[in-house]
Formats: C-alpha cells, structure tokens, sequence
C-alpha cells in the first residue's frame, strides 16, 4: 500500500471523518419514526421476503429480516450514553471530523418547551469532539421531526419552517464556537421520494402534489435556517448534504442521453438551484450511479453491496466534477460508504473512492473533507438493523464494538496522509 500512498495528496486541513445520525444510533428517541415503526415493524417483517429474498446474502440476512424487532430502532447502538467511547474510536482511526445530528425532538419535546438537560448533553458532546482536536459537522434534519411538529403538519405545511429555524437558531446560539459547519437539511429528495411518493417512510403518504410541496418547502427553511444562522455570526459555514448520483447514458442513443440529461437536472439541480445562494459549501452524499437506456435507469447487476446497490465507487469523480463546475463551491463529501457486513469490500470501496477524489481535485474540484458513513452498524430506516454499513461492528446485543479490518487500514491510511502532508 505504501507505494500508493505516497500518491495521495490532500491538503492540510482537509477533513477526515464519518458520519452518523441521532435516530440511527442513538436509541431511545422519540420522534415521528418512532411512533411508526411500532406502527409498521410487523408488516415491514411479513414483507420482506417480497423485497429482499433476490438477494445474494438473502439466507444470511433472513432471520433478521422477518424479525419484527428488527425494525424498531429501542436502544439503536446506544450512543447517545456511549459517545465518550466512540469518538475514542474516531481517534484510532487519526479522524479529525465527526458529522453528527442534533435530535430536535430531545430538544425540543413539546412546542416551544425546550429541555436543558438535552441541550446540555449535546454541548458536552461536542465540546468533547472539540477537546480530542475533532471537528463537529452538525446535521439539524436528518429524516426525523418531534411528534408535535409532525402533528402540525411538518414540513407540509409553509408556516411551520418557522418552528424549525428556532430550533436551528437556539442550537448555534447553545453550542456558540465550539461549532463551525452546520448542514441544515440532508438528503431532501431522499426524505420526500420516500415518505411522499413511494409511502415507504413515515408519514406513508402517496402524494405527488404534496411531495412537491414539501421539497419546495424543505428549499424555503434551508434558506431561512441559512440567513438566521449567518444572522447569528457569518462565521458559520452552512449547507444542506445532498444526495447525488451520477447519472449516465447506457448507450448513445439520443433517447438515453436525453433521459440521463433531464434526471441528473431533477434529481441534483432542481432543488440546488433553489438552496444555492444560501450555501457557503455544498455537503455531497454519494452512493451509487444511475445508467440510464432509454427512460429507464438499468444499472449493472455485478457487483453489488449487501443491500443490492450497484458498486460503482470511482464515479464519485464525475459526480464531484458535476457539482464543481455548475457550481463553483468547496465540497465535503457527507456522506460515502456501502453495506458490507464480512467487510470484504470495504477497503476495495474506500480505495476506489480516494483515487477518484485524487483526479476529481486535480482537475479542479475544491475538495474539502470526507466522511465515510458510517462510523457505526446502525439503524438502517425501514430496513432495520441488518444492513451494516459501519466501519465499527457493533454487537447489537452487548452493545461492544470493534474496528472492522477496513477501518484499522483506513486509519493507518489517513495517518500516513496527515502526517506527509
Ligand atoms: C442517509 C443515511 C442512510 C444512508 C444509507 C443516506 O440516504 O442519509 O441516513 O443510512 O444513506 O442508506
């Protein structure tokens, strides 16, 4: 490895972390996702044969998969009392960047009704990241809303984006210096695609005029997060972390390009063009590529993660190119990373993604940071628990965990950069 690594070039202060987010690891929560997934968590197990039984690892994953409690998050990975350990992990691995979300409804349990001993929690939180040399990346939405907001309608409804920026507003003013990069809202076509269009996702709305609504609001309280924040103090650094795919035509024909064209617009452009004005970077969650024949995406069905997702690690290259060139911002990667529960891709995947990261800054890309999702196994929304995208396995029974072979490698990795640069 050494002889590659002396290629990698990164610059000083360039981020390296992972990423999580409070309901996936937390446990104990109480928010809109709770309340369905008591609701949901024996029909998700019925169902999900239907789903999940194509896939290759189906015998290994079946036994979870059918367990109703597979899909209730209860103690997720017990973070929340477990943090001090865990960011002992993120030091193992040389990290100096730690994504993370505020979970609003601990926060803020009733309306207006703030709980200080949460507040308190999370500014020990992050002054222990800040004490270990870390730097906070701080998510306010990252998919769940206490039950009172979602009660008024969440962000269905125009008028409630004003709860939301008091929440985002009291957040920076209790957690002050010790936080500089804020993410306001992730993934929003990820959050309505599946709570307002295929209904798979509390509140299980089929709605395409109401999906279009939330995204147009979801657009409206990131710029006003934005402009309260920065009314704050402009030092803060602001953005949403955007799901991005790559898209591609499959062939040349005129149909396939067009089709690979118009998606790329609808799935990235369309609502980055809205937010854009008010990001000081662009946050980038990156996954998978969309190949496009015709109208249809088709991807190749190769090499494929735990959860069936096509691996195609090094087109986060053209993925990064694309959002450099339209528009002209730094980008921290948010989120990258796959299910991989024998870790016998990780490294391969991490690799890949690096090399790409290298040309995509060589050819002008202001690359800022990477955060790898996730640091832990965790609560994998409607799918529960099964798919482990952590690069710390977490024995959902004890609770123990332990650095995958992939993450003792990649901490050795970002050592060696850090220390050369
Ligand atoms: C989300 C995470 C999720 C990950 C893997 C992203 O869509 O932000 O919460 O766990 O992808 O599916």
């Amino acid at each position: 490895m050494k002889q590659s690594n002396s290629n990698l070039k990164f610059p000083k202060h360039f981020l390296w972390g992972a990423a999580t987010s409070a309901h996936q690891v937390e446990g104990d929560t109480h928010n809109q996702w709770t309340v369905w997934e008591l609701e949901n968590s024996l029909s998700l197990a019925t169902r999900s044969s239907y789903h999940f039984e194509d896939l290759e690892n189906w015998p290994d994953i079946k036994a979870a998969a059918k367990d109703p409690n597979n899909y209730v998050s209860a103690q997720g990975v017990d973070h929340y009392t477990r943090y001090e350990q865990d960011f002992d992990l993120l030091q193992r691995m040389h990290m100096n960047a730690f994504r993370f979300s505020i979970e609003w409804s601990r926060v803020e349990p009733k309306n207006g009704a703030w709980d200080v001993a949460a507040i308190e929690h999370y500014k020990q939180y992050v002054k222990e990241l800040r004490r270990r040399g870390i730097e906070p990346v701080v998510t306010l939405f990252h998919f769940t809303l206490p039950v009172w907001f979602d009660e008024l309608g969440g962000f269905e409804r125009r008028a409630n984006v004003k709860y939301f920026t008091r929440f985002a507003e009291k957040i920076v003013r209790e957690l002050g210096i010790d936080v500089r990069y804020i993410v306001t809202i992730n993934e929003p076509e990820v959050y309505v695609g599946a709570s307002y269009v295929t209904g798979e996702w509390p509140p299980s709305k089929m709605s395409k005029w109401t999906a279009w609504r939330v995204l147009s609001n979801l657009a409206y309280a990131h710029n006003q997060t934005a402009k309260a924040i920065h009314g704050i103090n402009r030092r803060y650094k602001v953005s949403i972390a955007k799901n991005s795919s790559y898209v591609y035509a499959g062939d040349n024909a005129w149909l396939s390009r067009l089709s690979a064209n118009i998606l790329q617009y609808l799935k990235d452009d369309y609502f980055l063009k809205k937010v854009i004005k008010q990001c000081d970077w662009l946050g980038m969650n990156y996954y998978f590529s969309d190949r496009v024949y015709g109208y249809r995406v088709h991807n190749p069905d190769v090499h494929l993660s735990d959860l069936g997702w096509d691996m195609s690690p090094e087109n986060i290259q053209h993925a990064l190119e694309r959002l450099h060139e339209k528009y002209h911002l730094p980008i921290i990667i948010t989120e990258n990373g796959l299910a991989d529960a024998t870790d016998e891709q990780r490294q391969w995947w991490i690799t890949q993604t690096l090399v790409a990261m290298q040309k995509a800054m060589k050819n002008g890309v202001k690359l800022e940071g990477y955060l790898h999702w996730s640091l832990l196994d965790n609560f994998e929304w409607d799918k529960g628990f099964w798919p482990r995208f952590g690069l710390v396995k977490v024995d959902f029974k004890t609770k123990a965990r332990t650095l995958r072979p992939s993450a003792l490698w990649f901490g050795k990795i970002i050592k060696y950069i850090r220390e050369t640069q």
